[in-house]
């Protein structure tokens, strides 16, 4: 494991590195001179961020082609990153799908693969990456979860109880392997400007992905445990975790 002093570039390993957020965020890395390795599924696409990267400063990129799905390959692909780093102080989870709910509704593999790919796969590399990380008793494990997973609602309730799962799956491993040096931050972003939300109405008013990138930054770096961003959405959930179920029912949500 690296040290994260002020002379050695950070060791980051980002998974869903073409992910709107996670570009935005390793602008941020790359300026500062960052060491990366990035993994994606879109190879062109990939390589056009590496090449972005690499001119905005960062020390060192990497990169893997890859459907974060195949988690058989995971082992070998993380095995693989850190040793192309050699190291890692950070591994970051941004990929994601929103997936089609009124589909997702009639049909179980709609349904199943917005599951597998924002609960399950995490849940797999998460599993390696944290084993890695405790052995060394160092490292940091950012991921991207949702404020859709504070409470389930009709419109996205499969994209919802995915993010449910994995906030719960992200609590309770920051709970083990806290004692051992190791910080899990779950980030929790309310609606933000990226591929995702294009097609959203208003999406013009979502929160700008710099300066939610900006904001996670900052919070990997004061080894924080959860982010809501924009922040405004901590006391929006806070009231909406406590609506009753006997109110919230009957709300168009
Ligand atoms: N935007 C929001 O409002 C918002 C709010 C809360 C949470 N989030 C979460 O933030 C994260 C980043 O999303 P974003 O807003 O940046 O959206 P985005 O630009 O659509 O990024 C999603 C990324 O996930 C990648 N991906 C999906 N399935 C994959 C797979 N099986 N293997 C490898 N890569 C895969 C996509 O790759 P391709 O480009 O190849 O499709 C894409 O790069 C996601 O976890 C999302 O759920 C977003």
């Amino acid at each position: 494991m690296s040290q994260t002093d002020s002379t050695t570039p950070r060791k980051i390993l980002v998974l869903g590195a073409t992910s709107g957020i996670a570009e935005a965020t390793c602008r941020i890395w790359a300026a500062q001179g960052a060491s990366l390795f990035l993994v994606a599924r879109n190879a062109e696409k990939l390589a056009a961020v590496a090449a972005d990267l690499r001119v905005r400063g960062a020390s060192y990129v990497d990169t893997a082609v890859a459907d974060l799905d195949d988690t058989d390959q995971h082992p070998a692909l993380l095995a693989h990153a850190i040793n192309s780093l050699t190291g890692m102080d950070i591994a970051y989870l941004a990929h994601g799908i929103l997936g089609d709910q009124p589909q997702a509704e009639q049909d179980f593999n709609t349904a199943a693969q917005i599951i597998y790919t924002n609960f399950m796969a995490p849940v797999s590399l998460l599993t390696w990456l944290a084993n890695f990380c405790v052995q060394r008793h160092a490292g940091t494990l950012a991921v991207i979860s949702s404020v859709a997973g504070d409470r389930g609602r009709k419109s996205n309730y499969l994209y919802g109880s995915s993010k449910a799962g994995l906030s719960a799956f992200l609590q309770g491993l920051r709970n083990r392997v806290d004692r051992e040096g190791v910080t899990v931050l779950t980030i929790k972003p309310g609606p933000v400007k990226t591929a995702m939300t294009s097609g959203m109405p208003k999406s013009d008013k979502f929160a700008d992905v710099d300066q939610v990138a900006k904001s996670i930054v900052a919070a990997i770096d004061k080894r924080r445990d959860i982010l809501y961003v924009p922040f405004i959405w901590q006391p929006i959930m806070c009231v909406i975790r406590h609506i009753p179920e006997s109110i919230f029912k009957k709300l168009n949500l």
